[in-house]
C-alpha cells in the first residue's frame, strides 16, 4: 500500500484552459433537448463550466467530463434505460448537475422514476441553465450530504442506484459508509442493482488530498474495490454477483491516476 501526495491537487491545475470538445451524445442533447444554437454550444458549455468550478473545483468540472454523459456509454445503460422506462426506480448519487438524469430523460425514460441526490445545490441549480429546462425536468432532486440522513431519500428504495466518480472522493472507512448506505437504499429483492464507474489504478493507493472529507481518498484498483464491495455486502447479509473491470480513459494528469472502472453489484 502507498500513500501519494498528489503534487498535482492544485485545483487550478484542473481548470481547462480550451474549450470544450463536445461529443455527438453532448451536442445531440444540448441542440435537440435544451434548444442551444449550434454556434453557441461552445460557449454555453464553457461558461456554465467556469460557474460551476467556481462552486467547486472538481476534476470532472474542470476537465469538462460531465458533457461524457457516461451513464450512456456504460454497457449496463441499455438494459438500464429499458427498465427504467418499465418502471424500475433509479437513484443517482452525487448527481452534480444531473447530467447523466437528463440523458435518461432524453432516451424516453418517464422523470418520475428519477432521483438525483447532492451535496451541492448549487450544481442542481446550475443543472437548469446547463440545460435550459427549468419548466419541462421533472426529475426529483435532492441536496444534502450524503453521509447524513437526507430528508426524501432515506424513506424510499431504488430498484437501481448509480455512482459515477462519487465513492472514489473518500477515504476507506467513508467508502465503506456510503456503499453501505448505497445498498440499504436497493429493493431487497432479485435483480436489483447498483452500478457506476469511478477511478481505478494498478495498484491501490491512499491519496492525501486537502480539499477531501477526511483529507484522503482511497484510490482503489479493482481488486481492492471487489474486496470492499463483497465485505460490505456480506456484512449486510445481501446475496449479490459483482463485476469490476479497470480500463483505460480519462486525461493522463497524474501518474497512475486516470484510469477508470466500472462496477456492478446485482443481488440474487
Ligand atoms: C466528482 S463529481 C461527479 C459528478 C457526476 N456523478 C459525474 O459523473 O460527473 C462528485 C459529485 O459528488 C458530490 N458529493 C461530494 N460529496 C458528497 C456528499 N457527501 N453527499 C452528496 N454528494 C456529494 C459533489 O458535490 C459532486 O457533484
Amino acid at each position: 500500500m502507498t500513500t501519494i501526495l498528489d503534487k498535482k491537487n492544485d485545483p487550478q491545475s484542473y481548470l481547462d484552459d480550451s474549450d470544450p470538445e463536445l461529443d455527438e451524445d453532448a451536442k445531440t442533447i444540448l441542440t435537440q433537448y435544451s434548444g442551444v444554437p449550434e454556434a453557441e454550444l461552445v460557449s454555453h458549455v464553457r461558461a456554465v463550466r467556469d460557474k460551476a468550478f467556481k462552486l467547486f473545483p472538481y476534476p470532472c468540472i474542470g476537465l469538462y467530463y460531465f458533457m461524457g454523459l457516461t451513464i450512456g456509454k456504460s454497457p449496463q445503460y441499455p438494459d438500464v434505460l429499458r427498465r427504467v422506462k418499465n418502471g424500475d426506480t433509479l437513484l443517482d448519487l452525487g448527481c452534480c448537475f444531473a447530467q447523466d438524469l437528463r440523458r435518461l430523460v432524453f432516451d424516453g425514460a418517464p422523470a418520475e422514476n428519477l432521483t438525483g441526490t447532492e451535496l451541492e445545490k448549487g450544481f442542481l441549480d446550475i443543472g437548469y441553465e446547463l440545460f435550459k429546462d427549468k419548466e419541462k425536468f421533472h426529475a426529483s432532486l435532492i441536496a444534502g450530504d450524503f453521509f447524513e440522513p437526507i430528508s426524501g431519500l432515506a424513506e424510499h428504495s431504488f430498484d437501481i442506484v448509480h455512482a459515477a466518480s462519487f465513492f472514489h472522493l473518500f477515504s476507506w472507512d467513508e467508502q465503506v459508509e456510503t456503499v453501505s448506505t448505497a445498498l440499504r437504499l436497493l429493493k431487497p429483492k432479485r435483480g436489483s442493482m447498483l452500478f457506476g464507474r469511478q477511478t481505478g489504478v494498478e495498484e491501490a493507493s491512499v491519496l492525501k488530498h486537502p480539499a477531501t472529507r477526511s483529507g484522503e481518498m482511497y484510490r482503489h484498483s479493482p481488486e481492492s474495490w471487489k474486496v470492499l464491495l463483497v465485505q460490505v455486502t456480506q456484512k449486510l447479509g445481501i446475496d449479490a454477483d459483482y463485476e469490476v473491470v479497470g480500463y483505460e480513459g480519462g486525461k493522463q494528469r497524474t501518474a497512475n491516476a486516470y484510469s477508470l472502472m466500472r462496477f456492478t453489484v446485482v443481488l440474487k
